[in-house]
């Protein structure tokens, strides 16, 4: 058994726990990170896509922007379609801020990049960990690294950033877990293609076959998605069948959109779900292993990243012998993921096809979406949500 002491141990090297490790490193904490998978496995995952300010504020504290900065786009607006009915949100002119377009994929890489620079210490292929003793002094990880073997790790403080299938939640004893989940009746397929994105803002379509949404990675990548059935597979869509169906859901606003071969193709289910502790003894949980909120409105990313900040600068803290951030730390996340597990369900709710909702539902929908078409202060607070909350 080889054993290591940490400072900090960082379960996971998805966005959360890489940014995690460079912003504890700008601050002189040291960590050390275990990731089940490979670093290729890492860097080919195709996820987010559209970053609120905060986001790109943390990039910048992680010194990690310089790509960011030469590549990104800027949005200053989305569509809601609704039945072929249509309404722009200025998001810029309502509340200052924009929305910046950059892909999870660069993130990932920058980060990685990062923390190869600075040679931190990152096991990767380790799907075996196991934590013990987390309301002690000296919690610990036990894992099989594939060169070294049998690895001990005694930390000081574990950050589970290892998403929602992770070992870290489920190290919380059931008994003391307070969950609330919500799964959706369908999922998202994605089409990653290399073809000029169709229109330059984000387009969101609730039509009576079911949602669409136009995205972009880049002035050469677009990121398009489509509602479909419980159950479905990928293998149940050619791409043929996908592009029929995304024009017919965009209606006119698909006029001018460049079809092709998909560069990736993959099917999400939707889900809302918390974890109501993020905290138990020594472990701290940050991103999808405490939260997951569908993909309506872009949020995922963005809310792992406001728990990581407010994970690091606790932890900055505790380094100089102030604890009392850090026995703040899931209080106050908590209080941020609600606001931002309300939202996406909000979009989610609005822009749907559900196949159990009675004419009432259905009349309710387009109520909404009529209020939204007519009032500046229904689009503010579509706005200042998807721009992102304040810290
Ligand atoms: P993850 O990215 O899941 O990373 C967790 C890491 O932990 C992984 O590398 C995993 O391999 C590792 N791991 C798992 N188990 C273990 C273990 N036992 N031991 C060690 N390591 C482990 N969000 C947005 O903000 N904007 C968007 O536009 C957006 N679009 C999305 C579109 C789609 C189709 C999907 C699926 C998601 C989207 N999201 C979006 C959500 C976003 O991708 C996630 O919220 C984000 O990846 C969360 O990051 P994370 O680091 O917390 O978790
Ligand atoms: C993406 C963009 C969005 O605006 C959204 O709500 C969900 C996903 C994306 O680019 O992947």
């Amino acid at each position: 058994m080889n054993t290591q002491q940490a400072d900090v141990l960082i379960l996971g090297a998805g966005p959360a726990g890489l940014l995690l490790s460079q912003l504890l490193h700008q601050s002189g904490v040291r960590s050390i990170i275990v990731e089940r998978t490979s670093k290729e496995r890492v860097l080919s995952r195709i996820r987010a896509g559209v970053l609120e300010r905060g986001t790109v504020e943390a990039l910048h504290e992680a010194n990690c922007a310089t790509r960011l900065e030469a590549e990104r786009i800027d949005h200053d607006g989305l569509i809601l379609s609704f039945d072929g009915d249509q309404v722009s949100i200025p998001i810029h002119e309502l509340t200052g801020h924009r929305v910046t377009v950059y892909g999870q994929t660069d993130i990932t890489a920058d980060l990685v990049d990062a923390c190869e620079a600075r040679e931190q210490q990152i096991y990767w292929n380790c799907p075996d960990t196991v934590l013990s003793k987390l309301t002690s002094e000296q919690p610990c990880a036990h894992f099989t690294d594939p060169t070294r073997g049998r690895v001990e790790i005694q930390a000081k403080i574990i950050a589970g950033c290892d998403g929602f299938r992770g070992v870290a939640r489920q190290s919380i004893p059931a008994h003391i877990r307070t969950e609330s989940e919500r799964v959706y009746p369908f999922g998202w397929l994605g089409v990653l293609v290399d073809k000029p994105p169709v229109a330059h803002n984000v387009l969101y379509a609730n039509h009576a076959e079911g949602f669409a949404l136009a995205s972009m990675r880049s002035q050469t990548r677009s990121r398009y998605y489509v509602q479909t059935s419980p159950g479905e597979t990928v293998e149940d869509w050619s791409i043929e069948r996908f592009w029929t169906t995304f024009k017919a859901r965009l209606g006119p606003l698909s006029d001018g959109l460049e079809t092709g071969e998909p560069v990736e193709m993959s099917i999400t289910p939707l889900r809302s779900y918390v974890c109501d502790q993020m905290q138990h003894g020594k472990l701290f949980l940050a991103g999808d292993a405490a939260h997951i909120v569908p993909p309506t409105g872009a949020k995922g990313l963005n809310l792992a990243v406001a728990d990581v900040r407010r994970l690091a600068r606790a932890i900055t803290q505790w380094d100089k012998g102030y604890e009392a951030d850090l026995m703040r730390y899931s209080n106050e996340a908590l209080s941020r993921v609600w606001k931002v597990e309300r939202f996406s369900w909000y979009l989610t709710a609005l822009m749907h096809q559900f196949d159990d909702h009675s004419v009432f539902e259905k009349k309710m929908q387009r109520a909404e979406f009529d209020y939204i078409r007519a009032s500046t202060a229904a689009q503010l607070s579509i706005a200042e949500n998807y721009v992102g909350l304040d810290y």
